[in-house]
């Protein structure tokens, strides 16, 4: 090809792309003009450029150094354009052109946290026993945390050390807390309902303990109070077997050993036996008539069990969580894998 024809070639180029980029009105006619000649397949641009390998050797200095000054007044009538489209909108720099061909950005779908899924499948089990669920406040009067469940104000439980205490006691005015525990929640719920009352509640509650791999000073507990008329011990241990075999499985044993809480009478620790190991899940009993009477029942007329237990720990031993602080760490790597 002779040297001559390959620079009327570029000439002609050069002035048909600068013609098209001043004509582009809008960012699509923009996109098509790059399109049409600087596109990387089958742009104009490249079409002529293959052709210097025609040109006689002698000649190729001379069509390159032309070559480059052609792409560059290309390049600038394109950039101008750009300018041009994107003035006044706040643009910092030339448009990206839009690939519609590259593969899109995932979206990181956010989902429930282990403890609200974990909440969601206790209240689902214990729906199919029958019970439904109650609501309390977190702040607490010393009333519902302690007197009213058989604590008295000497107890020891009441120490300003082992609770989160928001205000002191006044003249004819209570000391309000965050409650410690979710049995508060077994008062409201009788204060409000006559018998029978068959309920749970899900929830947090605060305690000054130090942080280590199973206590944390927030936490949640599964509360649990059936009264009715001739409810027995062997009541609250089946209930509490049903529980645990259809959240841990069937291979799962129960066992209670005696305790004492001020609340229930007589009282109990409960442990599961699961993977080799008997570990302490919570605390129940039948409820002491101190507390029915309190509320107002006839303790001669009703009877009742109650239980508390453990949310963290019995989401931990599902899924082999060894440490409780991985909860509340906010790392999405361990939160995602449930
Ligand atoms: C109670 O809180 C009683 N209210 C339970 C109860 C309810 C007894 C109804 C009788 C009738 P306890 O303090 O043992 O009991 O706590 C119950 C469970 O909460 C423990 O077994 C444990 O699983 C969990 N727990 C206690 N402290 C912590 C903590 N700092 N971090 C995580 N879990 C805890």
């Amino acid at each position: 090809m002779a040297l001559a024809d390959f620079l009327k070639e570029l000439d002609a180029l050069a002035a048909s792309a600068t013609a098209a980029f001043q004509a582009s009105s809008d960012p699509s006619a923009l996109e098509a003009a790059r399109i049409e000649y600087v596109g990387a397949k089958q742009g104009r641009l490249k079409a002529v450029q293959k052709n210097m390998g025609q040109v006689d050797p002698a000649d190729r200095p001379l069509a390159g150094k032309r070559l480059n000054e052609v792409k560059a007044e290309i390049e600038r009538a394109m950039v101008m354009a750009t300018e041009r489209l994107t003035a006044g909108k706040g643009a910092a720099g030339p448009v990206k052109p839009f690939d519609p061909t590259l593969p899109g950005r995932p979206v990181r779908l956010g989902r429930l946290h282990p403890i609200t899924q974990t909440i969601d499948e206790l209240i689902a089990i214990m729906g199919r026993l029958g019970f439904s669920v109650a609501d309390g406040p977190e702040i607490e009067d010393e009333w519902h945390n302690f007197e009213a469940l058989n604590i008295p104000l000497e107890h020891p439980a009441r120490d300003p050390l082992d609770n989160f205490y928001l205000s002191v006691a006044g003249r004819g005015r209570t000391a309000m807390l965050l409650r410690s525990q979710t049995s508060t929640v077994q008062i409201r719920v009788m204060e409000r309902t006559p018998p029978p009352v068959r309920i749970i509640t899900l929830g947090r509650v605060y305690r000054p303990d130090t942080a280590d791999a199973t206590h944390y000073p927030m936490f949640h507990q599964m509360e649990g109070l059936l009264v009715d008329r001739r409810v027995t011990m062997a009541d609250l241990k089946s209930v509490l077997r049903m529980f645990a075999t259809s959240y841990l499985g069937s291979e799962v044993r129960i066992r209670f050993r005696p305790s004492f809480f001020p609340f229930t009478e007589p009282s109990v620790e409960v442990d599961y036996h699961w993977n080799d190991q008997w570990i302490e899940f919570g605390g129940a009993g039948m409820v002491d008539p101190n507390v029915l009477r309190a509320v107002g029942y006839d303790p001669e007329d009703v009877t009742g069990f109650a239980f508390g237990l453990g949310v963290e720990r019995l989401c931990m031993r599902r899924h082999h969580i060894t440490d409780i602080r991985e909860f509340y760490r906010n790392d999405i790597r361990f939160l995602h894998q449930f």
